[in-house]
């Protein structure tokens, strides 16, 4: 294992010695010490207290499960509704044993029992003097001088508390099902343009589909009424704040006094988002009431608005608390006997072949159900047509599964069914074909890799567009690659998802005569990197697809294990901004890396090319870096440093969206390498200064590289260009914090106009830049940090000097 993570445990091991265990604080103020822990143990919540004893911070157990989950739930109340996890959509689930620490610099700290980091604050500048957990339910970090460095209010999950505010750019997210507190498929976001929505997500990646509730706030053109932000406040109104100062009530209900009641409104994980009371000072057997919810009915959600709350097959009652059933048909059951809000299957088999075997006529019989629809799937619409005359069309049609009758239309649809709903409105009949004999075991065939490499048809392929151009940076990148090796440690937050006995579930593995071919024997080569060389090459898929191929010289020599590992995490990424990696070759000594081609080449060569690109553009390709390292960093299964950001590996598509290459290439390349290290030393690029120092290597490593490439896109010049500019220009990073230092910025864009027409705009870049190169890795943001506060929705801070060690003057 790695000698810095064997150090920190053996740290950990030596000091478990002598801390006396301090489970239960009881404090009066609410505030919690640097230093100050809780365990995760099972039958004792030790948690903290607000002064009140309203809220709790501290370890849930989850039911049925030896996993705690660290949250803020109602202390007082017998059911301890959360209201608050960390981590929001990967929720931290701890072990029995991991602790949670409040740390001077690192804030909120969770670490497994063997003193893995799973989980901590971003408290990404400042010194954290003390925690305080308020009245309100909002755990407060604080500084020496009382200002706010993280709050849990600020980190959103599934629940707003009056007090509370969402900003433009927010969202709250469900939780996966009652009991799992991973992302689900509703979220209530604050966009950009005012509006606030109630959306599902295509799980497991973000695409929105359209909105099933606006608050239709994005106001006029002439006049400030666009909203700006959702706002609970403290009296227990829901509203969109307007630009000028009015209020949108989400709704217009009688109000419950925040006094006498807890109020809180959380997005179901059933997507139903709801104002809740409880009494504060309650006898008895009370529950959490209703005062409100949206939307009015979420069975009836528009088809364009995804699947809906139910699975495919299943229908959708609403219930008198608006809150929604799910029920398969008769003669369909539920494919996860877990999930009631899952797909159905039909008990029996469908299709053509079933029917002409045996006459249909004993194959089905048809059940009639009465206002109940499911508006798409339909291949066949007859008009006019009578019920008897549907109903005897689907059942003789080997496609249909399903008709649907309603004012003299018969529409015939086929499997799978969605957005299923029963509404009385209707006034429709389905007739459903139900199979009489249940199926008997009956597989479907599933391609097994094998048969894949036979017949080279790559169903996990995408559509492929694009170009992988490495150019300079070869001796550097070997160097850092050969450091990694010390250091490097990838931490994997999902065991479960990354283990080996699932490898080659997306990645087409090829034969080295494959790539050969494909590339027409090595003939156009593209580039050459650090790794190797780089081929245009082609794979014969209807009409074929164009690829990238990365000849890898010298990898790890007998660890094909870890080459299948490394390439299996690289496979496993799947995001708008990163380069696909579309199969691999293992062969022998021939290791070789086949990627999607992009169109548009590398981002140097779109930034320091003939013409300027528009401020625009170089803002979304800036957006769309920063989203991909944070997927990188922190939403992909496994953790990866990429360790060489810099414009030559960031590729532009067809749309000229950026996306990062050759990440996890660090891991795979310095697996076997030797380490010398004295040459990079001092030159100045987009290395930050840890490598340099000895230093544990983090993703802090990434964020330097990133603040280096925001200015370079930002201004549009290398980052080091001695050739254009005079010395005190030459080096970007120092030039534009002089700038900044002295208020003229118009110098870094050179007096664009349509940066400077977005000045604050363009400020906030550069803070954010400014903050990203700091010199010690920990006054730098986290890469989430760094995505907000680029979108806006966090403060920026004025930086201090990004290197305050090695200027002088
Ligand atoms: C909870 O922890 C405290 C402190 O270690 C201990 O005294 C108490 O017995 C524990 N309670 C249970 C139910 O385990
Ligand atoms: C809770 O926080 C709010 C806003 O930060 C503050 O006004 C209030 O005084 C705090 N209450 C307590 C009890 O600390
Ligand atoms: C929660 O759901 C996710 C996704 O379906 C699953 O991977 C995970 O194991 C579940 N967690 C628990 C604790 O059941
Ligand atoms: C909350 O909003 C309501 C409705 O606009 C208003 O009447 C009330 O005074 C507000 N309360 C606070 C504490 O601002
Ligand atoms: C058919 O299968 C379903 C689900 O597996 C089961 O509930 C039902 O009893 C079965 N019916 C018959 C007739 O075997």
């Amino acid at each position: 294992m790695e000698m810095a993570f064997t150090v920190r445990l053996l740290l950990l091991l030596i000091s478990s010695f002598f801390v006396v265990p301090i489970f239960v604080f009881s404090q009066t103020d609410g505030k919690v010490a640097v230093g100050a822990f809780l365990s995760a143990t099972a039958g004792n919540n030790s948690s903290w207290l607000s002064p009140s004893g309203d809220f709790a911070f501290g370890f849930r157990q989850l039911e049925n499960k030896d996993l705690f989950l660290l949250s803020i739930w109602y202390a007082k109340i017998p059911d301890r509704t959360i209201v608050w996890y960390a981590n929001g959509d990967t929720p931290a689930l701890a072990p029995q044993g991991s602790l949670v620490n409040l740390t001077a610099n690192d804030g909120i700290v969770l670490t497994s029992p063997q003193g893995e980091e799973f989980w901590k604050s971003e408290t990404s500048v400042g010194v954290v003097a003390f925690g305080v957990l308020n009245d309100t339910g909002n755990f407060v970090l604080e500084d020496g001088n009382s200002e706010s460095l993280w709050e849990t209010f600020k980190n959103l999950t599934h629940t707003m508390l009056p007090g509370q505010d969402i900003e433009k750019g927010g969202k709250l997210s469900s939780q996966q099902s009652e009991t799992n507190y991973s992302k689900g498929r509703f979220q209530l976001r604050m966009q950009d343009d005012g509006n606030l929505v109630l959306n599902t997500i295509n799980l497991p990646t973000d695409f929105a589909n359209p909105s099933y509730y606006a608050s239709k706030t994005t106001g006029d053109l002439n006049s400030s009424t666009a909203g700006t932000k959702l706002e609970f406040n403290s009296s227990g109104y829901v509203y969109v704040l307007r630009e000028n100062g009015e209020k949108f009530n989400l709704k217009e209900a009688e109000t419950v006094s925040a006094r006498s009641y807890y109020l809180r409104a959380t997005l179901n994980f059933d997507g139903v988002f709801a104002l809740y009371y409880y009494p504060k000072s309650s006898t008895g057997n009370v529950s959490w009431s209703v005062v409100w919810s949206l939307p009015d009915n979420i069975c009836s959600m528009g088809v364009d608005s995804g699947l809906g709350v139910c699975g495919y097959n299943s229908i959708c009652t609403l219930k008198a608390d608006k809150r929604p059933t799910c029920e398969c048909p008769r003669g369909y059951s539920l494919l996860d006997q877990n999930d009631p809000y899952g797909n159905c299957k039909p008990n029996f088999v469908q299709n053509c072949d079933a029917d002409e075997l045996n006459s249909t006529k004993d194959q089905y019989e048809v059940q009639v159900l009465k206002n109940t629809d499911w508006p798409t799937s339909d291949y066949m619409q007859l008009y006019p047509f009578t019920a008897d005359g549907c109903n005897a069309s689907c059942f003789e049609d080997c496609m249909c599964a399903v008709a649907i009758y309603r004012v003299e239309t018969c529409w015939k649809k086929k499997l799978p069914l969605s957005n299923g709903r029963v509404d009385s409105a209707l006034n429709s009949l389905a007739f459903i074909k139900v199979g009489k004999r249940n199926a008997t075991l009956q597989v479907p065939h599933l391609p097994s890799p094998d048969d894949g490499k036979k017949k080279k048809k790559l169903n996990t392929l995408m559509p492929v567009e694009s170009t992988l151009l490495v150019t300079s940076g070869f001796v550097n990148f070997l160097l850092i690659a050969a450091v990694c090796l010390g250091f490097f440690f990838i931490f994997r937050k999902n065991h479960e998802r990354c283990t080996q006995n699932d490898l080659d579930i997306n990645l087409h593995s090829f034969s080295f005569q494959e790539l050969q071919e494909a590339t027409n024997r090595f003939e156009e080569e593209l580039g050459r990197g650090s790794f190797g060389v780089v081929y245009k090459g082609k794979i014969e898929i209807g009409s074929g697809v164009e690829v990238t191929v990365k000849k890898l010289n010298s990898v790890i020599q007998d660890s094909e294990k870890e080459f299948k590992t490394e390439v299996n995490v690289i496979g496993r990424t799947h995001h708008k901004n990163l380069v696909h990696l579309v199969g691999y070759c293992d062969e022998a000594q021939q290791r070789l890396l086949v990627y999607e081609f992009l169109s548009n080449g590398t981002l140097a060569s779109f930034l320091f090319g003939d013409t300027k690109p528009s401020w625009r553009q170089r803002i979304e390709i800036a957006y769309g870096v920063a989203q991909g390292l944070l997927y990188l960093h922190e939403q992909c299964s496994t953790q990866i440093i990429h360790c060489d950001i810099k414009p030559q590996n960031i590729l532009l598509d067809d749309y000229h969206n950026a996306r990062i290459s050759d990440f996890g290439l660090a891991k795979l390349l310095m697996m076997n390498q030797s380490k010398t290290h004295t040459v990079i030393r001092g030159t100045k690029g987009y290395v930050a200064p840890e490598w340099f120092r000895n230093m544990h290597i983090t993703t802090k490593v990434d964020v330097y590289s990133f603040g280096v490439l925001l200015l370079e896109i930002i201004c549009c010049r290398r980052s080091i260009d001695m050739e254009n500019n005079s010395d005190e220009r030459a080096i970007l990073t120092d030039w534009v914090y002089d700038c900044y230092r002295e208020g003229v910025l118009e110098c870094v864009v050179d007096n664009e106009v349509e940066a400077l027409n977005e000045k604050s705009k363009l400020e906030r870049f550069v803070m954010v830049a400014l903050w990203c190169i700091q010199e010690d890795p920990s006054l730098r943001p986290t890469m989430r940090t760094v995505v907000r506060m680029l979108e806006g929705v966090v403060e920026v801070r004025i930086p201090p000097c990004p290197s305050p060690y090695s200027r002088i003057g």
